[in-house]
């Protein structure tokens, strides 16, 4: 059993954990920078470069000091390389080398979509690959085939808009703060979901990809109308968004070959009316549905730490020069 330390800083979570290469979580803290983004309705990359500065040594330090561990005594740090605001992944990132270099132990530099990608395993350990991964996040919306550890086939992407942004963004015409997702859906638990006519971008199409940048300009001539309840609007936003995602999935599992589980990652599965969608849809096409708990979905460390486990146990690390990556596909 080997012990890694996963660190995470590519938006606005500050985070640190210590993960077991047996699946045990055994220390992790997290801090969230909502409050010193929430006036400016969005991350501001400044503030959260500063932020993470502050906060990610004292993180470290009290995890190791949980675990009672000493660096020498883990198997790898691990740290978010990109893709993300890079004065924040380079907070991570810099202090993982130091750490590495400092301590002689491995650095694996992640990509914070192969986290994302790879936390199910983390969260159960029944789930081999390969399996079709829906990814909806703040700056991400795809679905991929993940095959194996480094091997990823992407079936589709978005055209303009990611879901998380879709929901950040009627959040914002709403008038609900941010981040908006939680927002969201809270409302449109008391609205109809029929009320507002609003439009479901590129269903039927052959091509698998998501587009949102449509269905945020409709919210917003909804509100602008008059006519609607704000939770009558946030309701037919969040049901068009699900029928988008579910049309989209049906024409990429369709062009793809047979895949036994279908699984969701990404800060927008935390959102529970989508669970119960992608649950039904893969229940009629006889999949598993994985989604991992909801603290593992939003941006965490223990991902980070996790895709490390899995990359070390394929026998890589990376180099103490590994350049910070704003843009990194899978
Ligand atoms: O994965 P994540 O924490 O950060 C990124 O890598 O982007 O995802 C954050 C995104 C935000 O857009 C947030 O509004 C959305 O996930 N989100 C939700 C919910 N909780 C978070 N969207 C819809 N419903 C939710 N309950
Ligand atoms: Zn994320």
């Amino acid at each position: 059993m080997g012990i890694v330390l996963g660190i995470e800083s590519s938006c606005d979570e500050t985070a640190a954990a210590l993960v077991t290469t047996d699946r045990q979580i055994i220390a992790q803290r997290i801090a969230s920078q909502d409050e010193a983004h929430a006036p400016y309705g969005g991350v501001v990359p400044e503030i959260a470069a500063r932020a993470h500065a502050e906060k990610l040594a004292p993180m470290i330090a009290e995890v190791m000091a949980e675990a009672a561990l000493d660096f020498q005594d883990l198997d790898a740090i691990a740290a978010t390389a990109g893709p993300g605001l890079i004065g924040g992944v380079m907070v991570g990132l810099v202090s993982a080398k130091a750490l590495a270099m400092a301590s002689g132990v491995p650095l694996l530099a992640i990509n914070h979509l192969e986290g994302h990608a790879l936390s199910p395993r983390l969260a159960d350990a029944t789930l081999d690959f390969p399996y079709a991964l829906l990814l909806v996040s703040g700056g991400h919306c795809q679905i991929l085939q993940v095959n194996g550890v480094g091997d990823y086939r992407r079936l589709a992407t978005t055209i303009d808009d990611a879901l998380g942004e879709a929901f950040d963004k009627t959040a914002k015409i709403l008038g609900l703060g941010y981040p908006g997702g939680p927002a969201v859906e809270k409302l449109a638990r008391e609205g109809d979901e029929k009320a507002v006519p609003l439009p479901r971008p590129l269903r039927g199409s052959k091509e698998p990809h998501f587009s949102f940048a449509g269905l945020k300009s409709a919210v917003m001539r909804a509100k602008d109308s008059g006519q609607y309840q704000n939770a009558d609007i946030a309701a037919s936003f969040q049901q068009a968004a699900i029928d988008c995602v579910l049309d989209r999935l049906r024409v990429s599992l369709d062009a793809a070959s047979p895949l036994p589980s279908l699984v969701v990652a990404g800060g927008v599965a935390a959102n529970s009316a989508i669970r119960a969608a992608l649950e039904q849809f893969a229940q009629v096409r006889a999949m598993r549905f994985v989604a991992p708990p909801l603290s593992l979905c939003t941006d965490n460390a223990a991902m980070i730490a996790w895709a490390g486990a899995e990359r070390l146990a394929t026998g890589q690390n990376d180099p103490l020069d590994f350049a910070a990556r704003p843009r990194w596909p899978l």
